[in-house]
């Protein structure tokens, strides 16, 4: 049994996903495939067609009497709930999300009427023939960086709104090279492939609902918040999310409609939204504005470095990204200034969406970081790592490690910084690199160990797994540390019955929740020496199937099955593992990384093809380098959205989407993508976790498009700043 898992040989290992032949084969079961042996009504929502306003009728008679369906749910009718938003002080995750309630329109596609029949086509038909007509009023709206006047209370990540050190505007002013410069980055959102999908079942007073969400603790607060049922009568059930990226860390309208109709029908009933529905009635992100202004002296030493962000907000839903984040920590500069605004508007909801902040803030901040070395005349390569920071830039505090520029030297060499395959006719080649500092969070978690005198092992936790592999290195955890089979534990997630965790968001679940397994682990290990005969020394314990070893005093192995070492009356231990903020340092903890990208641009048509990304990457202990792999490409695929493609259009006149689907609303796909490789600097970080983890999933996703966004510079000399860089923008900066 291992302390800090030394030998390695389990965990770390580049472990097919244990869960992978469940998913495969269709036995792995996603909230809408929960089936029970009662009959699942369907619900479809019915989406408001103005901003804001009020409904001044609405007309449910014809859907009433379609064929299967069992009830129209509309504000007049629907089940009691608090208020939207009430309570505030916990935040947006468990206040209440209440729909149907009022006659007021919040948002462009907002629920205003929930059909409910036997199959999904009766309750879509039924939907169509439902009127609704509307007094509009005019939505407040986000047109221009100078509407963001509010300041944030706080920032997600826990940051300061505003940050600063030394006199960024006398350090401006005196620098031999400067730049000042407008980057703009469009709606965008997270899009999973799975849709937000719920079944709900109320019996009268228990509530039992399946849904697609990263985070149980919060869900359960958040209905009983919203509904007014006890939340000790509520049960949720995650056992596997296809993806959520953000958009599933809170419950949303799919969850509330489904309870609200099981309330009236009491009968089980499944919402699923279409993609469509999910571009309204879950998050997205906010547009931003952010004015960079960079100052360097003559040997390209950072001395000035202004971040200002502006971006909206929805009412009533507090959530505000740090887009400036990555400016505050990135490099060393003696003048440091950073500040964020909002606006409130009257949009669907807004929220983290693929590593918040620190994805579009190093989509402006890396392009004007080259920009600066452009002007400086020094490659962009030497310019950052001739900043690299020592200790925190701000805070002056330590980092609890930092690979940053070893990530960035290391790349080069793999990547061959320098060298470009030839030009054909026409087309142009370009390399590009940028940072990525994505901050590391740990948040408490727990976790039930228990052993069967079989000798297997049962993990509980309310923890989710969203894609990411959780229960693949949860596995590894408990057979590394106790060095038996994989085979020989059973990891169980997803039910918020068992021990509650840190869930998944953040790219805090791995490090949080695997720490508290860990934990649970130790507790083990200590449970199981109470039990050793008098003769035992408590040194050398190991498990082989259902038979414990272990050194006896004197010396000599000893074995034991555990139907023996066990009471009669405690056939089975268990334990709760539980971590919190003491397992972790105060000061600054960074995932740390580097990316290079290579792209060929069309002269003629303004395409641009990339050709290849490669990414390095520091974050501590890596749990299982396959699925921390696969992690870190699906973040440099976001990437290649973000800076070519990704573009959730607006129209102001409605204050609606105009491409709200994945036809339209253009994320990367396989032909997008060129070639691929991640690599690691792993160097366990026990000052960030007990594990030596830190957080991975949105790391790869950082820095990933502004290396494609500087390839595209370096290719043609064209700086897109209004993102996505599309081929007309680049044709016109070519003319
Ligand atoms: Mo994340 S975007 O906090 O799931």
């Amino acid at each position: 049994m291992s302390e800090h898992n030394t030998r390695a040989e389990i965990l770390g290992n580049p472990i097919d996903r244990v869960d992978g032949p469940a998913k495969v084969t269709g036995q792995a079961r996603y909230a809408a495939e929960q089936v029970g042996s009662k009959e699942v009504l369907t619900g479809w929502p019915v989406g408001a067609t103005i901003a804001k306003g009020k409904i001044t009728g609405i007309d449910t008679s014809a859907a009433e009497q379609a064929p299967g369906v069992r009830c129209v749910l509309t504000y007049k009718n629907a089940p009691e709930q608090n208020p939207f938003g009430e309570p505030a002080d916990e935040g947006r995750f468990t206040q209440s999300r209440a729909l149907l309630r009022v006659a007021d329109v919040r948002h462009y596609g907002e629920p205003v009427a929930l059909v409910v029949a036997q199959t999904l086509e009766q309750a879509r038909y039924a939907a169509s023939l439902v009127e609704v007509s509307y007094d509009a009023e005019t939505p407040a709206q986000f047109l221009s960086a100078s509407d963001a006047t509010l300041v944030p209370e706080e920032l997600d990540g826990g940051f300061e709104p505003d940050a600063e050190t030394g006199d960024w505007q006398t350090e401006l002013r005196n620098a031999r090279y400067s730049i000042s410069q407008r980057y703009s980055t469009p709606r965008q959102i997270s899009a999973a492939m799975e849709p937000h999908a719920s079944i709900a079942h109320y019996d009268g007073e228990n509530l039992t609902l399946h849904s697609s969400v990263q985070i149980l603790a919060s869900a359960i607060p958040a209905l009983a918040n919203t509904l007014n049922i006890p939340p000790e009568n509520i049960r949720v059930h995650s056992p596997f999310v296809g993806g959520g990226f953000g958009s599933k860390l809170g419950l949303h309208y799919d969850a509330i409609l489904a309870s609200l109709a099981s309330m009236v029908t009491g009968q089980a009933v499944k919402v699923v939204l279409s993609r469509r529905q999910v571009f309204y009635q879950t998050p997205h992100r906010g547009n931003s504005r952010q004015d960079i202004k960079l100052g360097c002296d003559n040997d390209g030493a950072l001395t000035a470095i202004r971040h200002t962000s502006a971006m909206p907000t929805a009412r009533n839903y507090d959530f505000a990204e740090a887009p400036g984040a990555v400016a505050r920590v990135t490099y060393q500069s003696r003048s440091i200034s950073s500040t964020h605004r909002i606006c409130v508007t009257d949009t669907p909801a807004i929220d983290s969406t693929r590593a918040p902040g620190d994805a579009i803030g190093s989509l402006a901040f890396e392009a004007a970081i080259d920009e600066l070395a452009a002007r400086a005349g020094i490659d962009p390569l030497t310019f950052r790592l001739n900043n690299m920071p020592d200790y925190h830039p701000v805070s002056q505090a330590p980092f609890t490690s930092h690979r940053l520029g070893d990530c960035l030297r290391d790349g080069a060499e793999k990547f061959q910084w320098g060298t470009k395959a030839p030009e054909a006719d026409g087309k142009k080649r370009g390399l590009g690199v940028a940072s990525a500092m994505r901050l590391n969070m740990f948040v408490a978690s727990e976790a039930r160990l228990s052993l069967d005198k079989n000798g297997h092992f049962t993990v509980q936790t309310d923890m989710t797994d969203i894609g990411t592999g959780t229960y693949t290195i949860l596995t590894q955890i408990v057979a590394d540390y106790f060095d038996v089979p994989m085979e020989q534990v059973t990891v169980s997630l997803g039910d918020s019955d068992y021990p509650t965790s840190c869930g998944s968001g953040g790219s805090f679940g791995a490090a949080s929740a695997g720490s508290s397994v860990l934990r649970a682990c130790q507790q083990m290990a200590e449970e199981l020496s109470q039990h050793l005969p008098s003769n035992a020394t408590g040194e050398g314990m190991r498990l082989h199937e259902d038979t414990l070893m272990y050194v006896r005093s004197g010396g000599g192995e000893e074995k034991i099955r555990l139907t023996e070492l066990l009471p009669p009356s405690k056939p089975e231990l268990s334990v709760i593992g539980a971590v919190n903020d003491e397992d972790t340092s105060d000061n600054p903890q960074y995932s740390c990384g580097a990316h290079f990208a290579e792209v060929e641009v069309d002269t003629v048509t303004g395409e641009v093809k990339l050709v290849r990304q490669l990414g390095v990457f520091s974050a501590g202990k890596i749990l299982n380098h396959k699925t921390a792999a696969s992690q870190l490409k699906g973040g440099m695929v976001w990437g290649a959205g973000y800076a070519l493609r990704e573009h959730l259009m607006y129209d102001h006149e409605t204050a609606s989407f105009i491409n709200p689907d994945l036809a339209e609303y253009h994320i990367a796909v396989n032909r997008d993508i060129g070639d691929m490789e991640v690599h690691f600097i792993e160097e366990p970080d026990y000052d960030a976790s007990p594990l030596g983890a830190k957080g991975i999933g949105e790391l790869g996703i950082t820095g990933a498009g502004a290396a494609i966004a500087n390839a595209v510079f370096d290719a043609v000399g064209v700086r897109v700043r209004k993102y996505p860089i599309t081929p007309d923008k680049v044709l016109s900066g070519l003319d």
